[in-house]
């Protein structure tokens, strides 16, 4: 059976990480495309992770390109294309330049990998993912926003860190928008299946430390960015993506919070929200709806409405330019 094809449009940051992990994964092949100005990066980032392949002991042919011909009949594509944030910087602040980036990026997948699963990575997250469904006209089911895995990985980490336990036990949901409006939901997170506010009546931490932790959540990205300076988070980014890839190349079904467009679930109809979803072969093969109670629902329509603002912005500066 032949490899797999990964293509990787954007190879900065995020980008190089995406393509050492997909190598150590052995997903499948690996291609790097960038802007002409930016080819070198593509090509020599390729170059650089082959030659660490015998190392590392995975087989995966790389390469770097400025040409969308080379992506063709990509498996998956994964976006990172465009501008990060710097410190004082929101992710909304990025629209103007990254709504434009996924115009382009969007056209090129959809001449050169219309059978593909776009995974976006680019900020803001949920208005970008919509843009990118929109330009390509793919079903909304091969379409798919990364936020969620990592907004929960940041909560699963703070928790674990808080317990004094594995990671591995600590499962944890967050729902929403990827923004400030994200919603960390305590009663569904859990060490080993204990919900967190039982483990608050055991006595593991108080109501006020796990209410600081859900903030530090919130707050995730831009503790990175403040802590950089020259730009925002990349490996954790990186391996939630990767995470997302390989339950569709393996048709691992694994349940997943992604940026998903809704299509009457939650109430909500044609917004991409951030959800729990079912990845499999078939991309997202199906929408799960959790119960929230009056606060979570009130924290949920806080951030959809966020996240209606910034499809709304973005539709103003697209049909601007
Ligand atoms: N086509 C292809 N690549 C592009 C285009 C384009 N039209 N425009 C920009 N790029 C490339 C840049 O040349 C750069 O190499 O996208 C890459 C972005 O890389 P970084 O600046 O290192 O940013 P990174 O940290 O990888 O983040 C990328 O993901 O999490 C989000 O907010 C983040 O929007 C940002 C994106």
């Amino acid at each position: 059976m032949a490899r797999k094809k990964i293509a990787l449009v954007g190879a900065g940051q995020i980008g190089g990480t995406l393509a050492l992990l997909a190598g150590q994964k052995e997903l499948g092949d690996v291609i790097l495309l960038d802007i002409p100005d930016f080819e070198g990066v593509a090509k020599g980032k390729a170059l650089d992770i082959a030659q660490l392949s015998p190392v590392a002991k995975f087989d995966a042919a790389y390469s770097g390109t400025s040409n969308y011909a080379d992506i063709k009949g990509a498996d998956v594509v994964i976006v990172t294309a465009g501008v990060p944030r710097k410190p004082g910087m929101s992710r909304d602040d990025l629209i103007g330049i990254n709504a434009k980036v996924i115009g382009a990026v969007g056209k090129g997948i959809k001449e050169n990998a219309p059978n593909a699963l776009v995974i976006v990575i680019t900020n803001p997250l949920d208005a970008m993912v919509g843009l990118m469904q929109e330009v390509t006209g793919f079903p909304a089911s091969r379409v798919v926003g990364m936020a969620g895995v990592l907004d929960s990985a940041r909560f699963r980490y703070f928790l674990a860190e808080e317990f004094k336990v594995s990671v591995e036990d600590v499962t944890a949901f967050v729902l929403g928008g990827h923004g400030d409006t994200m919603v960390p939901l305590v009663r569904y997170s859990t060490v080993a299946g204990i919900p967190l506010p039982d483990l608050v009546k055991m006595g593991w931490t108080t109501q006020e430390r796990l209410d600081k932790i859900v903030q530090r959540t919130r707050d995730g990205g831009g503790e990175i960015v403040a802590l950089l300076k020259t730009g925002s988070a990349f490996y954790a980014p990186a391996a939630s993506a990767i995470a997302m890839a390989e339950s569709f190349l393996k048709d691992k079904k694994r349940l997943l919070p992604c940026a998903a467009m809704l299509d009457g679930q939650y109430g909500i109809n044609g917004l991409y929200i951030g959800v729990p979803v079912i990845i499999g072969a078939g991309g997202v093969e199906k929408i799960v709806e959790v119960a929230m109670n009056a606060e979570e629902k009130a924290m949920f329509d806080k951030s959809v409405a966020a996240v209606r603002g910034l499809v709304e912005a973005t539709k103003k500066i697209v049909a601007a330019a």
